[in-house]
């Protein structure tokens, strides 16, 4: 053990967006680190020193990897004082909780488990997940949650991309299935955050996620709704929401665009929704949020076909050029982008995409790879802005495409000054 090492030894169980930041802020603290995945080649880049995920450079990895042991094995996971679990927590084909990972990660753990070890989920899920289905699956151990091992649930709340608010300087929000569980847990997450805010059960800290995510989908549901409405009454709505956000109390900006990606918003309350039926229960909020958000990628792909119309082109053999596939800004992620939503959608009509999108170098549903900026604009009908990375260049996309079709509202100040030959669509 190195002088700034601690005596406490972690484990995470599934290193991606949320599990191997927590990892390296782990082994950051000093904390000896035992990282797990089902996915050989994570482990395999990591014991390589590659990073996979955007906001751990390899350079950061490299400095702790001499506290990182990056594992398959439940095994190794015996010798830790505590383990995170940070498995995804998906939706299934009818829209209900596939807790099929987390049952496959904890059933693996109880097989380990020892005396005396610490066991916090941090995977979004409904309340009563932690008490009711981790601790008896973990008790196969013939270990007793609460009593020979602690138990607590604590959200993640990292926001890929974002570098104004880190896991360190994010409150986190911890509740135990005991006093002592909570205890425990609350030692453990002081050594890598400024403040840990007790809550006094795992299902008041499960629901507090959960009432977060809710409250942007529904918030970004109503923002996109009056987006339509705005942009048939040729009503600026950025304009519209940056003068509402100058309301100093009582107002939130949440910003229209194409729908809501990722692997939280447009799956995390329908943990809920489907936890509520049980109690009989509609959550109607939720359903409405749903069902405007996943209305945004058909009304995307109509505005597209609007603009080729009003360039006189049919959507069928136009060339049409995606600028920015991943869900959000500064981020390569897919899962649920509804860019490719629109992509399909147009691609159905007979359109030829073609993409840009520096954080994703191929989509292969498409078989299609990123090209240079430059080129897509070249060779396209229409320019669709998707999504905005820092790195792109809106001037030049206004300056070189036939017509642009932006809904992120980039580009209103270049189409003040740049005529309304070129004026970009509304999104
Ligand atoms: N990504 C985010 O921004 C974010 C933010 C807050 C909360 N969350 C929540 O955190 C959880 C994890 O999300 P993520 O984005 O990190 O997912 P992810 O897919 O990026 O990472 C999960 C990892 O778990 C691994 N895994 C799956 N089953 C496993 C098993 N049985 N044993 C070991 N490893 C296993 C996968 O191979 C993968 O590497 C989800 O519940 C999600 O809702 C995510």
């Amino acid at each position: 053990m190195d002088a700034t090492e601690t005596g406490v030894s972690v484990g995470v169980i599934g290193l991606g967006y949320v599990g191997l930041p927590l990892a390296v802020e782990f082994a950051e603290a000093g904390h000896r680190v035992v990282g797990l995945d089902v996915d050989g080649s994570k482990v395999r880049a990591l014991r390589a020193g590659r990073s996979y995920i955007e906001d751990i450079s390899s350079d950061r990895l490299a400095a702790v990897s001499d506290r990182i042991h990056a594992t398959t094995r439940y095994a190794d996971l015996a010798q830790v004082d505590a383990v995170i679990i940070a498995v995804p927590t998906p939706l299934t084909e009818n829209r209900e909780p596939d807790l099929q990972p987390l049952i496959s990660a904890g059933s693996a753990l109880a097989g380990v488990l020892q005396q005396g070890q610490l066991v916090v989920l941090e995977s979004t899920t409904y309340p009563g997940t932690t008490r009711d289905r981790l601790g008896p699956l973990l008790e196969e151990s013939g270990l007793r949650a609460g009593r020979s091992f602690n138990l607590a649930f604590s959200p993640e709340r990292i926001d890929p991309g974002r570098t104004d608010f880190t896991l360190r300087t994010t409150p986190k929000v911890v509740g135990g299935l005991t006093p002592a569980c909570l205890q425990r847990a609350v030692d453990l997450y002081s050594t890598v955050c400024d403040e840990v805010v007790s809550v006094s059960t795992p299902e008041i800290a499960e629901m507090t996620k959960l009432l977060e995510n809710i409250f942007r989908t529904v918030n970004i549901a109503l923002v996109n709704e009056l987006a339509m409405l705005c942009d048939r009454m040729q009503i600026d709505v950025w304009e519209v929401v940056r003068a509402a956000a100058t309301k100093p109390y009582g107002f939130m900006s949440f910003s229209p665009g194409p729908g809501m990606g990722g692997h939280c918003l447009p799956v995390d309350p329908f943990y809920l929704a489907w936890k509520a039926r049980e109690y009989d229960m509609q959550t109607e909020f939720i359903e409405l949020a749903g069902e405007v958000n996943a209305a945004m990628p058909y009304y995307c792909a109509d505005k597209v076909a609007k603009a080729l119309n009003d360039e006189a082109k049919p959507v069928r053999g136009s060339r049409v050029a995606i600028l920015g596939v991943s869900y959000k800004a500064g981020v390569g992620d897919l899962r649920e982008s509804p860019a490719l939503k629109i992509m399909s959608l147009l691609s159905e009509q007979g359109a030829v995409l073609s993409y840009h999108d520096s954080y994703v170098p191929e989509l292969s549903r498409f078989g299609l790879a990123s090209r240079p900026l430059e080129e897509v604009l070249q060779d396209a009908d229409v320019a669709v802005i998707v999504t905005v990375h820092p790195d792109l260049d809106v001037d030049r996309i206004v300056g070189a495409a036939p017509a642009v079709v932006d809904f992120r509202g980039v580009t209103r100040a270049r189409a003040a000054t740049s005529g309304a030959a070129k004026q970009p669509a509304r999104g």
